[in-house]
């Protein structure tokens, strides 16, 4: 009984400021192109929008490194980004760029309606500013220790590495980014959205109406964050990359990246559809964001609540975030440059679009994360792919050319339709699985189609059967069947495999009325080759050298500037022993020991949990700084710091007293 007339579909703005890599993909572009497929082979009426993100601090970053301008930058990234999707076959109505015109008037005029209506905290505040290169800090200009997992390298807006959002002044160590300089703070004016009265006003009641809706790893991210109570963000900066921020009399600010991308989805929408508010001010339209789990918190909490503060705009119904696909076992990395290219793939494996999109969906982090590897990828293109569905597919043409000169043969008592239903209850079955955007079972399913195909083949065994009294009718039934499943197959498979699916429908010579008896069907061609040994060989030492080539030599650190006697004896050192030790729930690198230093028991949070089992270190003596300010982090207060020995590949020893001694022993 849903009134939903249209379905506005968007795809998270890749930042141009580098190609797309399988993460990218595996994370948005694949996901949301099966789900808009689908939704057309239904019949509904789509719109699919997306573009590149082409503001913010790292593309201003890279371009300083390259000596160009920003927009040479973004210029080169946004043609390999679209012409890549391009190739691969991403069904976008419209891929647009956060640089033009259409977009910067949108943006402005969203801005302007906010600050008309009083909506933003216009506050002066201290800003970091680097002295050196004369500019305001912001975002990934500032870098410092996350305060929530503590990991080194978190930028000012946010750490990577746990996901939280953070304002500058939270980051621990902070430093600039542009000449590692410590900052110092300068005034300055920012506008400000009030996320704190936004919460109790509509966030947390309308987040709260997503428990069942939205995907459980979604829903408790924002859980959290609203559990942490919201604080204003500012949402202008002192730079001037982006699109200047709209108020008489202020120059060199531009609007927060996260505040004019999204807006993004709204210019890419009115660059092309003179009709664009039917789809974002329309409640018979449904809004659904895909993205991957770095950009939950904008899309579920900061731009629903720009958009409402607005008021003209429909809230996201749907915001089905992946988590995040890993490489051969590692980290995808665009700096270490791990990672497998989407247009390095299509020059490398020409016309092999579909088994990436076929594996990268077998693989989608839907739920948790992945891995991808390559031989994986050879093992599922060879043994699926080509094994069960080329297969399948060449048995059923060639025996049809072969028994009746590739006329489809007639089945008047419906001969084995079971075969047919059981087809049809699981193209049933991927249509509420997508509509789930559960994309693996789907493809699955779609896979139990071309199995079921396969088995009937085997199990009436036509080869047999025509040498039998009668056999020329029975293997016409059979053969009618397996072509019936066959058109059925390529109909359902066109969100999942659509090069291929228009390669099976030329085969069959598919009509939209179907396939009927007495029809001719063309000569098979080859859906799928083998994936060699070497191919995948090939692709392992590529990986390998683009590492090589991107290592930069382990920076041996300098030793730091002398201090004097009496800097040293201010320090505390005793040596303590690790009574208890447990990981912090959702920080990944921090662990919490209870440390015995002689006249007491400590906590100590550490950020060693990559490196050691908590239960390998009961009983593990290390030196311990004991007057360290205290510090809180994940709401613990931790109490002095363990010294360890860390090496140039990052790895951690401990230091421990030969032969063991007293915990509570002096160290001089
Ligand atoms: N450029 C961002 C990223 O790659 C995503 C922007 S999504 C949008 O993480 F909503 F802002 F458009
Ligand atoms: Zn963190």
């Amino acid at each position: 009984m849903s009134t939903i007339k249209k379905h506005l579909v968007t795809c998270a703005l890749p930042y141009a400021n580098g190609p797309l890599h399988i993460g990218h993909i595996a994370g948005c572009f694949l996901p949301s192109d099966i789900y808009v497929r689908h939704l057309r082979n239904a019949g509904k009426e789509v719109l699919f929008v997306c573009g590149t993100d082409e503001h913010g601090v790292p593309i201003t970053l890279k371009a300083k490194k390259q000596g160009v301008t920003p927009q040479d930058v973004v210029d080169v990234n946004y043609k390999i980004i679209s012409e890549s999707l391009d190739k691969w076959g991403i069904d976008f109505d419209n891929f647009s760029r956060t640089t033009k015109p259409i977009h910067h008037e949108t943006a402005r005029d969203f801005f302007k309606t906010l600050y008309d209506k009083g909506v933003f905290i216009e506050e002066v505040t201290e800003q970091f500013y680097d002295e050196e290169s004369n500019q305001f800090l912001a975002d990934r200009y500032l870098t410092g220790e996350c305060p929530n997992c503590g990991k080194d390298g978190a930028y000012g807006d946010q750490c990577e590495s746990c996901g939280r959002t953070l304002s500058p002044s939270e980051l621990i160590n902070p430093k600039s980014a542009l000449t590692g300089n410590v900052p110092i703070r300068k005034a300055t004016t920012n506008w400000f959205l009030p996320l704190d009265t936004l919460q109790t006003d509509f966030l947390n009641d309308w987040v709260a109406s997503k428990k069942d809706v939205w995907k459980a790893h979604v829903y408790g991210q924002c859980m959290s964050w609203l559990n942490d109570g919201l604080k204003p963000r500012a949402m202008t900066r002192d730079l001037d990359w982006g699109v200047p921020v709209p108020i008489d009399g202020v120059e060199g600010k531009v609007m927060y990246v996260w505040f004019d991308a999204p807006i993004g989805y709204i210019s890419a929408t009115k660059e092309i559809r003179e009709d664009w508010k039917d789809w974002w001010q329309n409640e018979e339209t449904e809004l659904t964001h895909f993205l991957g789990k770095d950009n939950i918190v904008f899309h579920t909490i900061i731009f629903p609540a720009m958009l409402k503060a607005h008021g003209d705009f429909n809230l996201p119904t749907y915001v089905p975030a992946n988590e995040f696909l890993n490489l051969e076992g590692q980290k995808l990395s665009t700096s270490r440059n791990h990672a497998v290219w989407l247009h390095e793939y299509l020059e490398d494996f020409p016309g092999k679009e579909d088994e990436l999109r076929y594996v990268l969906t077998s693989i989608m982090p839907e739920s948790k994360d992945s891995d991808f590897s390559w031989a994986d990828y050879q093992a599922r293109v060879n043994n699926e792919l080509v094994a069960i569905l080329g297969n399948w597919v060449n048995r059923v043409m060639v025996l049809t050319h072969k028994y009746f000169e590739g006329v489809v043969p007639s089945n008047e008592n419906q001969a084995d339709y079971d075969m047919l239903a059981t087809a049809n209850q699981s193209v049933e079955n991927i249509y509420n699985l997508v509509q789930q955007f559960k994309f693996r079972d789907a493809l699955s399913e779609l896979m139990s189609i071309a199995r079921l195909g396969n088995k009937y083949l085997q199990d009436t065994a036509p080869w047999h059967a025509i040498k039998e009294e009668n056999g020329e009718q029975r293997v016409r039934e059979i053969l009618n069947v397996s072509l019936q499943l066959l058109a059925l197959f390529s109909k359902t498979c066109s969100a999942f495999l659509p090069h291929t699916s228009v390669k099976l429908k030329e085969m069959l010579n598919l009509k939209e009325s179907g396939l009927m008896a007495g029809q001719q069907v063309n000569k098979a061609s080859l859906l799928f080759d083998k994936i060699e040994d070497e191919d995948i060989l090939k692709q392992k030492e590529k990986l390998e050298n683009q590492a090589k080539d991107n290592a930069v030599a382990p920076a041996i650190e300098p030793i730091k500037p002398t201090i004097t006697f009496d800097d040293f004896s201010k320090l505390d050192f005793r040596v303590g022993t690790i009574i208890e030790a447990q990981k912090v729930p959702k920080a990944d690198k921090l662990l919490q020991l209870l440390v015995d230093i002689g006249l007491e028991k400590r906590t100590i949070l550490s950020g060693i949990a990559e490196h050691f089992q908590p239960e390998d270190l009961i009983g593990k003596q290390a030196v311990v700084v004991t007057n360290l300010a205290p510090r809180k982090m994940r709401g613990v207060e931790s109490n002095g710091m363990l010294l360890m020995a860390e090496n140039t590949e990052g790895k951690l020893v401990f230091v421990e007293p030969v032969g063991g001694i007293e915990p509570g022993s002096i160290v001089r």
